[in-house]
């Protein structure tokens, strides 16, 4: 089966202002001709979720960045599925590196083990979900065979997940090098299509082929729109988690590239 791209955009914690998300939002209108081609998803920062998830054209999707892993109750500054799904969105991205305790992050690390619980608990709600994953800098100096052993462990959680999971559209894997993200350094298209595949093969080994086949990766760091036509004609790079970019007019380019 063919796996659909799939282009996200991710604004982290920007705007500053609630008067920018306008301009923000008819970034996107560029993305809606290529639904049929790509899925297009954007992931607003938790205070302006609500403003702007019936702003887009029909079909691009509002995610939040993040969300708990039990549901409602006494979780200050915490958000649930359950609150996400009945505003009327259905996909949430989580494990992102500046969340998983990468760039100093002041809140305790998120876990692989919270990240299984998270993505469960996500999918048992009848949510989709991103899931990102991605190595630091002091492990790619050591080889691609150091990057693939960090992401098998940051794998491993969810692999009982995947084998059960009935449709493999509804996790889409983001590989987002942290070396990369913000940097302006992308992976070069060799390196990331090295570790996609790479990817690929571990879960075909460990969880099942069928998965490998049809489970989506996105690649995130640095990607725009100079670099993705190049990227998005490797075989095993299914889309890009865009930041920076997708705060422009170009996250329409990148959208198409892959289309
Ligand atoms: O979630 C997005 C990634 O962290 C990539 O960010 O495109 O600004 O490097 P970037």
């Amino acid at each position: 089966m063919a796996r659909k791209p799939i282009v996200g955009g991710n604004w982290k914690c920007n705007p500053a202002t609630a008067s920018s998300l306008d301009e923000l939002v008819s970034n996107f209108d560029g993305c809606a001709q290529y639904l049929d081609k790509c899925d297009v998803y954007v992931c607003p920062s938790n205070l302006h979720v609500a403003l702007v998830k019936d702003s887009f054209k029909p079909g691009i999707k509002v995610a939040p960045q993040n969300c708990n892993f039990t549901g409602c109750g006494a979780y200050t500054g915490e958000m649930s599925v359950d609150q996400i799904k009945d505003m009327g969105m259905s996909t949430v991205l989580i494990g992102h590196s500046e969340r998983r305790g990468e760039f100093g992050l002041p809140t305790p690390k998120e876990s692989n083990e919270l990240m299984a619980t998270k993505l469960q608990y996500i999918l048992d709600q009848g949510l989709s979900c991103v899931f990102c994953i991605g190595e630091p800098l002091p492990i790619r100096e050591k080889g691609v065979d150091a990057v693939l052993a960090e992401c098998a462990n940051q794998l491993e959680d969810i692999v009982p997940i995947l084998k059960s999971l009935e449709d493999k559209s509804r996790v889409v894997i983001a590989y987002e090098p942290v070396w990369a993200i913000g940097t302006g350094v992308a992976a070069t298209p060799e390196q990331a299509q090295e570790t996609h595949k790479g990817i690929r093969d571990w879960i075909a080994k460990n969880v099942d082929q069928t998965t490998a086949d049809e489970i989506r990766i996105q690649y995130g760091g640095s990607a725009n729109a100079k670099n993705a036509p190049e990227l998005s004609a490797f075989p095993d790079i299914d889309g890009f988690l865009v930041g920076g970019a997708s705060l422009k007019p170009e996250i329409a380019d990148i959208v198409a590239a892959i289309s």
